[in-house]
């Protein structure tokens, strides 16, 4: 079983049909064969390292990209590195890529990912905890050293989902996208019961709740998926 299918235990699902749409649009859906072949080495050289194979999958990945080739974003602000492999996906957009990851082999890892994709300029990734490093960010942006963010990408550690949202608004600029991936988790994010005891459930229902009542949050919404990485789902927010 792999890392990514086992959220819970008891909760693994899994669908023939998901992966096979997925490969048949990956096929037929045109795609940059220097980006092709980069994310590939990004995901070869995460598996040779050891690194959980819990990267975004290939085609939400391209919709990352889309949604920040959308609104034309130039910072872009991600919390949970892994392996490179989303970096790499925003970085192909032209933007510029802060990525926070708290595992130095992993940091290692990435960037070998994206020096080998010919995108070291465009991403910097920063060692550290979300909630150690966002702050001393967030303090960079408020003195002007550093630009506000058009786009942030939350894909770390699910309990601090979010104080990583709430850091993020205060460093993005008016209608900054903001999507906190995972929320949904085969579904046990409406399981009432199940968020007593799983942390991690209990993190996206956190900022799900939080996000629908903050003043600060122009609109929301919540995109569910299936594909190759099974049944979860993105949180949308747009920034007032
Ligand atoms: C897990 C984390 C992720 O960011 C993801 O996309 C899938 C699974 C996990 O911690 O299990
Ligand atoms: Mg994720």
């Amino acid at each position: 079983m792999s890392t990514a299918g086992d959220f819970t235990g008891q909760w693994y699902e899994k669908d023939q049909r998901w992966t096979d749409v997925d490969h048949y649009a990956i096929k037929h859906l045109q795609q940059d064969p220097s980006l092709r072949e980069a994310l590939q080495n990004a995901k070869e050289l995460a598996e040779r390292e050891g690194l959980p194979n819990i990267e975004v999958s290939t085609l939400q990945g391209k919709f990352l990209a889309l949604q920040a080739q959308l609104i034309g974003a130039k910072h872009i602000l991600e919390v949970g590195t892994l392996g490179g492999y989303s970096a790499i996906w925003f970085a192909s957009t032209g933007a510029h890529v802060t990525s926070v990851e708290i595992n130095s082999h992993h940091k290692e890892v990435a960037e070998e990912a994206i020096r080998e994709a010919g995108l070291s300029e465009q991403v910097d990734v920063v060692l550290g905890a979300g909630v150690d490093v966002l702050p001393r960010l967030r303090a960079d942006v408020e003195a002007g050293t550093r630009a506000k963010f058009d786009l942030v990408f939350i894909d770390a550690d699910k309990e601090n989902n979010w104080t990583y949202f709430d850091q993020a608004i205060r460093m993005s600029r008016s209608r900054a996208l903001i999507m906190v991936d995972n929320v949904v988790r085969r579904g046990t994010l409406a399981n009432e019961k199940l968020a007593e005891s799983e942390s991690r459930v209990q993190g996206a229902r956190r900022v799900v709740e939080a996000v629908g009542k903050d003043e600060r949050v122009l609109e929301s919404s919540l995109l569910q998926t299936v594909g190759e990485k099974n049944y979860d789902g993105f949180l949308v927010a747009v920034v007032r």
